[in-house]
């Protein structure tokens, strides 16, 4: 049976046609709905009440918890049942946390790595790990792409202010030799350590930037015997990492209940763990197992990422909006949209479900963003006054951290005016329709008290959770990524056109035409 046809889903498209016309500054009329609307947990505060809901609203989207079992389903996942059915592997990046999963029995394993990272991470920092010509490691380039590579950044690049290191941190994702060139060109080999972070050791870009890196370091140096004090790892695959030519006692494991866009708890954090040290890093896992911990206990109307899928379905499934903005209004946090894209695309972005059906009804809308106030001067004039239905999350810091006042002040006045706008529009008077901003729509503000390790951790919890509460509500696999995979295979023979290897069969038209034009390209410029 489709969701479409459960009770709670029906009312909930009654209730849709009955708010068609209400007016959200007309909801915010009721202190006793506004106070249910705010939350918090974990040092970030949940500002819901400018979603367009009233408690009945609220009610059957509790229904819809219910009739879809999340809950049940929840806890599979904390219990290790394998819910990741098309890869038959079970979801335990909480346990990597110390989170909701005591019966899941990893928690050694978990810990006796974590030691490692510690111990590895304390040598590096400290000086002790010496490079081939016996000096400190200055700069760690952490080579890794998707989820080995968007958490890491993410979390190095908003948690400045925490780093307790000398060690510079670059990131290496692209394949484009142009991404490789800027990485490396102020680069000492001598005192440059590589992390490859990949899951699979399978990805084309983690692996060709690999090779670049080790030829890179071997040109330069000629210390071919001392790659090992170069390269280290992160890899569920240890043996196609061993065959690449990395030194087993270098290597980190992971496991296959860890998704790669889950992983930056685990090894493949180890860029953060660098930049913040282990007191920090502890804090980081601290602030996500909080909400752990909130997500397995508290019921349904008080349960924060169960709210915010809710409210997300409501909005995509029966206000129609078809893009999620996530409008960070602190520099710190300017890849969070980038994060959030594949977090919550590439888990949600399906269309069958769990039972191999095709589903009839939307599943994950685009989600993109930016960082305030910039947007404000590009794309909102569109969430202002175009024609598509939309949601947004604000997210803000509410201390000075800068201790810059009137800068501060003046970015959560332009967060909470930007929100206000969406919410009330505006009425222009008569002939001016120009001016006209129609406003009503969703948003939800999200402060985080401080950008510390603990808020951080709390924060990209709170969407992990949302991602698997909205997957267990259209019943679908958040946990797989099977489309991907498509374009990879779909490359390997143009890349051999390319490349000139071999007589191949012509790809379709349109595809020819690229590539031989590429060709002409490439021989007028030589
Ligand atoms: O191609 C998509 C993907 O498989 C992501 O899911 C993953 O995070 C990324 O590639 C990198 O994969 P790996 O860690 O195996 O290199």
């Amino acid at each position: 049976m489709s969701i479409t046809e459960l009770p709670a889903w029906r009312a909930l498209a009654a209730s849709a046609s009955r708010l068609t016309n209400s007016r959200l500054t007309d909801l915010f009329d009721n202190p006793e709905r506004n106070a249910k609307l705010q939350l918090g947990v974990g040092g970030l505060y949940f500002d819901f009440t400018k979603q367009r809901v009233d408690d009945n609203v609220v009610h059957q989207l509790l229904a819809l918890a219910d009739d879809t079992a999340v809950g049940r389903r929840a806890q599979q996942m904390f219990d290790g049942e394998k819910i990741n059915s098309s890869e038959n592997r079970a979801v335990l990046h909480s346990a990597l946390r110390g989170g909701a999963n005591p019966t899941a029995g990893v928690s050694g394993e978990v810990n006796d790595v974590l030691q490692r990272m510690y111990s590895i991470a304390q040598r590096i920092r400290s000086g002790a790990w010496r490079g081939c010509s016996g000096k400190a490691i200055t700069d760690v380039v952490h080579i890794g792409i998707g989820g080995s590579h968007l958490g890491p950044e993410l979390a190095v690049t908003a948690l400045e202010d925490h780093h307790t290191t000398h060690l510079r941190l670059h990131f290496l994702a692209n394949i484009d030799a142009n991404n490789f060139r800027a990485c490396t060109r102020s680069l000492n080999p001598e005192t440059t350590l590589f992390i490859v972070a990949s899951k699979s050791f399978g990805t084309l870009e983690t692996k060709q930037n690999a090779l670049s890196a080790r030829s890179w370091f071997i040109e330069r140096t000629n210390a071919v015997d001392h790659l090992g004090k170069h390269f280290i790892g992160a890899t569920s695959n240890v043996s196609a990492a061993v065959d690449f030519g990395l030194y087993e006692e270098n290597l980190f494991p992971l496991w296959d209940w860890v998704g790669g866009r889950f992983s930056l708890w685990s090894a493949v954090g180890l860029p953060i763990l660098l930049a913040l040290g282990e007191d920090n890093f502890e804090e980081f896992l601290h602030g996500a197992r909080q909400i752990d911990r909130h997500f397995a206990d508290r019921s349904g109307a008080e349960n924060i990422p169960l709210l915010t899928a809710l409210l997300a379905t409501w909005n995509y499934n029966f206000l129609g909006a078809n893009s999620l903005a996530v409008l960070s209004y602190d520099q710190r946090l300017r890849l969070l949209p980038d994060y959030l894209q594949q977090l919550e695309m590439e888990s949600n972005g399906k269309s069958v479900t769990l039972d191999g059906q095709a589903v009839d009804y939307h599943t994950m809308p685009i989600l993109w963003g930016g960082v305030g106030t910039n947007g404000q001067h590009a794309y909102h004039q569109l969430l202002h006054q175009g024609t598509r239905a939309f949601s947004a999350d604000f997210i803000v810091v509410g201390k000075d951290e800068r201790h810059m006042q009137a800068h501060h002040d003046w970015l959560l006045a332009n967060a909470f005016g930007q929100s206000q706008a969406m919410a009330n529009g505006f009425q222009a008077g008569d002939g001016e329709s120009h001016r006209n901003v129609p406003g009503n729509h969703p948003s939800t503000t999200i402060i985080l008290d401080t950008l510390s390790p603990r808020e951080l951790g709390a924060l990209l919890a709170v969407y992990e959770h949302k991602v698997f509460c909205q997957g267990a509500i259209w019943n679908i696999n958040s946990f797989d990524q099977w489309g991907v995979e498509l374009g990879k295979e779909l490359a390997i023979p143009i890349y051999k056109q390319l490349s000139g290897n071999g007589t191949l069969p012509q790809q379709d038209p349109a595809t020819q035409r690229l590539i031989d034009y590429i060709k002409i390209v490439r021989s007028e410029n030589t």
